[in-house]
């Protein structure tokens, strides 16, 4: 398979993911996280899934499309490691999380992951879902859409 190929498949399961996320989410109280928002397109889908919604959005830049910046008091600028703590200490519960980060190279983005998901766990309410493109660990991981094959993106519940 080709790296487009490897692409086209990972953010077709995200964005099933993500709509699923919100749907499953429904009766969840608590606000929503983009964890990693780069260019900004998965945080701009969540968005317009989600129009009625606080999405906090962690990044250490603000590098995304122009049309994608969000809006004032909801960007945590900074390592996503601090910026979770920062969350917890303000107890801010998050029904529904999205783990973008990694830069494509397997091992190094599965540590990253999994030293992470403590700081995840802090934050998300009980019920809350995960939506990952890595595997983290310390959830329990359940089936997501059935047209994503397993493994290609991941679902946990806290
Ligand atoms: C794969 S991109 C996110 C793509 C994005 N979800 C989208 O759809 O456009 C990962 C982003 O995470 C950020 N990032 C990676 N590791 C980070 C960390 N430890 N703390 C803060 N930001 C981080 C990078 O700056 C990058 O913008």
């Amino acid at each position: 398979m080709s790296r487009l190929e490897s692409m086209i498949r990972r953010l077709t399961a995200q964005k099933i993911g993500l709509e699923w996320g919100v749907g499953h989410t429904q009766n969840i109280a608590g606000d929503f996280v983009e964890i990693g928002l780069g260019n900004g397109r998965s945080y701009d889908h969540l968005r317009e899934t989600a129009p009625d919604k606080k999405i906090w959005v962690l990044d250490r830049a603000l590098q995304c499309h122009p049309s994608c910046v969000p809006p004032e008091g909801s960007f945590m600028q900074g390592e996503v490691n601090e910026a979770m703590m920062q969350m917890k200490s303000d107890n801010i519960g998050i029904a529904l999380a999205h783990y973008d980060l990694g830069i494509g190279i397997k091992d190094k983005d599965k540590a990253e992951a999994a030293a992470l998901s403590p700081r995840i766990k802090d934050i998300m309410v009980k019920g809350g879902l995960i939506i990952s493109s890595q595997p983290l660990v310390g959830f329990t991981q359940i089936d997501g859409p059935a047209e994503i094959p397993t493994g290609r993106y991941y679902f946990y519940k806290a």
